[in-house]
Formats: structure tokens, sequence, C-alpha cells
């Protein structure tokens, strides 16, 4: 893993590159993801979403070696994963929805996990992990709500909803039982039922916070638009 970005970040953290890169590389090899590592998919203000998941990934990594009873593959895979959703989100017209609840603070967990198991079907092949990962995935926002998923028809106004049709049952029963914990109407709010998904939500939280760097970007996470970046 040469590419700069990753090489700097893992640098800069006194991270051994060699720790890390068995579990990353897959994920961070993916065009998908390197997609994300574009001006292309802005995250908060100047930093790029590709950039965010990899700071997420490393807080994450360094929280979960203190402790002895995580899985810390299964953290790094949700914070690589947690945010993979379909379309760049801030200032996008395209990615206007109806209804409230259907915004992107409320449904990009929903797009990341369908993205997640459609790019990378060898994640998802454990019954254990996928139940981790996924519920993960799907909680990283609390204590911000996450719509509940509804399989049969796209009223969540999902950017990715024809990619639902080719998911194995067994997994898309995941991702509804998991968004029917702490349901009221068709919003959940619920923290990640597993420690793995817990520490990684609590490191997207910390390393969202430092990210967003004036007003426009904090308001943004409701509006969807955010006037500090350059058009
Ligand atoms: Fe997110
Ligand atoms: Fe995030």
């Amino acid at each position: 893993m040469d590419n700069e970005i990753i090489t700097i970040l893992l640098n800069r953290n006194n991270i051994d590159k060699n720790d890390l890169e068995y579990i990353i590389k897959p994920i961070y090899s993916h065009k998908e993801f390197q997609r994300r590592l574009t001006k292309e998919f802005m995250h908060h203000s100047d930093i790029t979403l590709g950039e965010h998941i990899l700071e997420d990934t490393i807080m994450t990594y360094k929280k979960c070696k203190k402790r002895k009873d995580v899985n810390i593959e299964l953290a790094i895979k949700i914070s690589m994963l947690h945010d993979l959703y379909t379309v760049h989100w801030q200032n996008n017209k395209e990615n206007n929805k109806d209804k409230f609840f259907n915004k992107h603070g409320f449904t990009h967990p929903l797009e990341a996990v369908i993205n997640s198991i459609t790019w990378y079907p060898e994640l998802f092949k454990d019954k254990h992990d996928s139940e981790i990962i996924i519920d993960g995935i799907i909680h990283h926002m609390y204590p911000l709500p996450v719509r509940v998923f509804d399989p049969t028809s796209n009223s969540m106004e999902l950017n990715n909803y024809e990619l639902v049709k080719d998911i194995d049952k067994e997994l898309i029963d995941m991702i509804v039982k998991s968004t029917n914990r702490g349901r009221v109407g068709n919003i959940s709010i619920a923290r990640s039922k597993y420690k793995e998904g817990r520490i990684m939500s609590s490191c997207d939280k910390k390393v969202s916070i430092k990210q967003i760097k004036n007003v426009s970007s904090a308001k943004s996470l409701i509006t969807g638009n955010n006037n500090s970046i350059k058009k």
C-alpha cells in the first residue's frame, strides 16, 4: 500500500502498516473506495470521504488495541464501510429527498450497507460476522436515527435501491431486523448492539467534530447545502 494518503496517515499515527494492511487493503483497493478519495466525494468542508473513513479507521484501531474484549478486524471493517454511500451529498441537487427522514443523514447508513454487501461479498460470507458488521454500519450515526429499511419498495428514496434485489435474503433480513430495533414509526433510534459498532460510532463522532470546521458544514448535516465548499 504505497498510496500517499494512507501512508501519511499511518506514519502520522505511528502505526506499523503491517498491522492494518491485511484488513484494509482489500477494501481500500476497490475502485469505489478509490473514487471516494477524490474531490468527487467531499465529506465535510475540505476533506474527502475516503480521508474521513481512513481517519476514523485509525482512531477505531487505536481504541480497540487498548481492549482485550473486542474483535479488531470486525471493528475496522465496520469503519472502512460505514460511509460508503452512493452519491456525494453536499450541494447535490440530484440527492434531494421528498421526505424529511429520507434525507442523507438518516438514510446513508442503509445505502452504505447495500453498497458494501454488493462490492465486498467476501466480507459477508460468515453469518455471525455479517450481523455485527451490518448492525455497526446501520447504527453508526446514533444518537441520530436511521430510517427503517423496507426491502419491498423504495419508500426510503435510496440512490441504490436497484441493488437490493440481488442481495441474499438472509442478509436482507438482517438489515430489516437491525433497523427494527429501537423502532419509532419509520425510524430507529438504537446504539449498535455490538461493542465493535459502538466503538466505531464514538470514533466517528470525534473525527467528524474535528473535521466540521464551520457553521455551514454543521448545518449541511441536515440541509445538504454547504456554502463553505468552493464550487
Ligand atoms: Fe455517516
Ligand atoms: Fe463517518
